[in-house]
């Protein structure tokens, strides 16, 4: 067994490799990454100074083994092959790379911003996103992800090399909100210029849609015009939503994973409609969830960019994007869907930059966690049969989610907010809800299924949900109330403790 020791890559350790007495050999794991180089294998096994350590070191073996695959091997960071070559900066790189080196070339790349900063005070606090000229180096990494997701979109690049443009933002909402100002504005401006009224705009979706929209809507003032939902069907009908586009609509938004069952609505039949009607509308695609999950999952699902009427997708980064809250990003298919009027060009902080998000600071460090995990990753899939996509079994395309209810029973006594609320006992949040309007009040229950929904967190899930559909079948009507008050007295959000009861809270509207 061979073990490489993080000292071993400073001189220091070297010297002491090279000395005749036994080398001290300093295992720190969190130092130690797994390569898959087999050539690199080969060159370091023959090295003389690993031939020495293993030859002179006298002490038992450690517990720590390498892993067994032939071509991984265990090194530093700088000695990795990933040292000599270029951080992805246009592309997701096909393959995963291990976490500690995309964090230290990440770490050592960020060591520019803020330098004079650093002088001043000793050190760097706290990067705030905006100042492009302080943190150039954070600017810099926004654009590598924007390159990134727009190329994963299948952005189309110009003959003259132009291609998608984007930013970051707190959010998908705020994605949509920019996104939807950006139709309202090509719809004026349109207008304006043939003379005709701007005073009834109106926008296309799904009675699907999240909070977001309606938000947009009422805060850009648009009438909303729906696609309700039928009990049978939770997404947009393609069809109806090209009957309702009429000369006031600035665009229509399609969803890629409805927050109520994470169905994907048909973007692909969407955009072939209105080319076929010969409407000049364009498509908006929400893929707050779903820009992160179909790419790789489904590759050749035709949502994005490769459709003809998309011209702009927002996707999560703090969601399939593995990313802490809160970043989005709001990608548009070339310059001509971002008018100039919405972009601002400011030089207070010492050089010349664009803003066109809602707010001008915030952190940057979101930013960098999502350029991370894109270069950590890459685009490669697991091997088929081992993705958990796949073992959650969806009727329809859409987000690893199980969206669930119970059987129409007139003799049963509780509802799925009731099993919601006993879940929550149990230290489970499964929100219940009611489905999008025209759906006869359905209820539901949804699991969203993430990276650390292992097999066994999923056994146990089960199990608390059968165990409290039992207490609940053996409870009379009178004490399920009395249950449901009493849960909802004792349980804050965290659906453990029965302390500190919630405030009073004043609704607003
Ligand atoms: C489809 C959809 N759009 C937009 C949003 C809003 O996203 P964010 O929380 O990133 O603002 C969500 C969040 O649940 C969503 O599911």
């Amino acid at each position: 067994m061979v073990l490489l020791s993080h000292t071993g890559d400073s001189p220091d350790s070297r010297q002491k490799a090279d000395s005749t007495s036994a080398p001290e050999i300093t295992v720190d794991p969190g130092n130690m990454v797994h390569l898959a180089s087999p050539g690199h294998h080969q060159r370091c096994r023959q090295s003389r100074q690993w031939q020495r350590i293993l030859i002179e070191d006298p002490r038992p073996k450690s517990p720590l083994h390498l892993v067994e695959n032939s071509d991984s091997y265990t090194t530093s960071v700088y000695g990795s092959r990933f040292a000599g070559e270029n951080l992805p900066k246009v592309e997701m790189p096909e393959t995963e790379m291990p976490k500690e080196v995309a964090y230290r070339l990440i770490k050592d790349d960020l060591s520019l911003d803020g330098r004079r900063g650093r002088e001043a005070h000793g050190r760097v606090l706290f990067k705030n996103f905006i100042d492009y000229e302080e943190y150039p180096q954070s600017a810099d990494i926004q654009n590598r992800c924007v390159s990134m997701i727009g190329r994963l979109f299948h952005a189309p690049v110009a003959s003259d090399g132009s291609g998608a443009v984007g930013t970051s933002c707190v959010g998908s909402s705020e994605a949509i909100m920019l996104a939807v100002l950006a139709m309202k504005k090509r719809w004026k401006n349109r207008r304006t210029a043939a003379g005709l009224s701007i005073d009834k705009p109106n926008i296309i979706m799904s009675s699907a849609v999240q909070v977001c929209w309606e938000k947009a809507a009422r805060y850009f003032e648009l009438e909303e015009k729906l696609v309700y939902c039928a009990p049978d069907r939770f997404i947009i009908d393609p069809e109806q939503a090209a009957d309702l586009v009429d000369e006031n609509t600035i665009g229509i938004c399609v969803i890629l994973g409805t927050t109520y069952t994470g169905e994907y609505e048909d973007v692909r039949a969407v955009s072939d409609i209105l080319v076929e009607r010969k409407l000049d509308v364009p498509i908006h695609v929400d893929a707050a969830s779903g820009g992160f999950v179909a790419p790789f999952i489904s590759p050749e699902l035709e949502w994005d960019f490769r459709c003809e009427k998309v011209v702009s997708i927002n996707v999560s980064g703090h969601k399939y994007g593995l990313v802490y809250p809160g970043v989005g990003w709001v990608l548009w298919r070339s310059p001509e869907f971002l008018p100039q009027e919405l972009v601002f060009n400011i030089n207070y902080l010492g050089a010349d930059q664009a803003s066109f998000t809602l707010n001008f600071s915030k952190g940057a460090s979101q930013v960098i966690g999502q350029y991370y995990q894109l270069i950590r990753l890459g685009k490669r899939e697991p091997p088929p049969g081992q993705q958990l996509h796949h073992h959650v079994q969806t009727r329809r395309r859409g987000l690893p989610l199980v969206a669930f209810r119970f059987k129409d029973d007139p003799e049963r006594e509780y509802d799925e907010f009731t099993l919601a609320h006993q879940l929550r006992v149990r230290g489970w949040v499964v929100p219940a809800y009611t489905m999008a309007p025209h759906t006869n009040k359905m209820k539901m229950l949804r699991v969203v299924v993430r990276e650390d929904f292992s097999k066994s967190r999923c056994d146990n899930l089960i199990a608390d949900i059968k165990l409290s559909i039992n207490f609940l079948d053996n409870l009379d009507r009178e004490s399920i109330k009395k249950h449901e008050a009493y849960v909802l007295r004792h349980n804050t959000a965290s659906g453990r403790a029965t302390h500190n009861p919630l405030p009073t809270l004043q609704v607003l509207g």
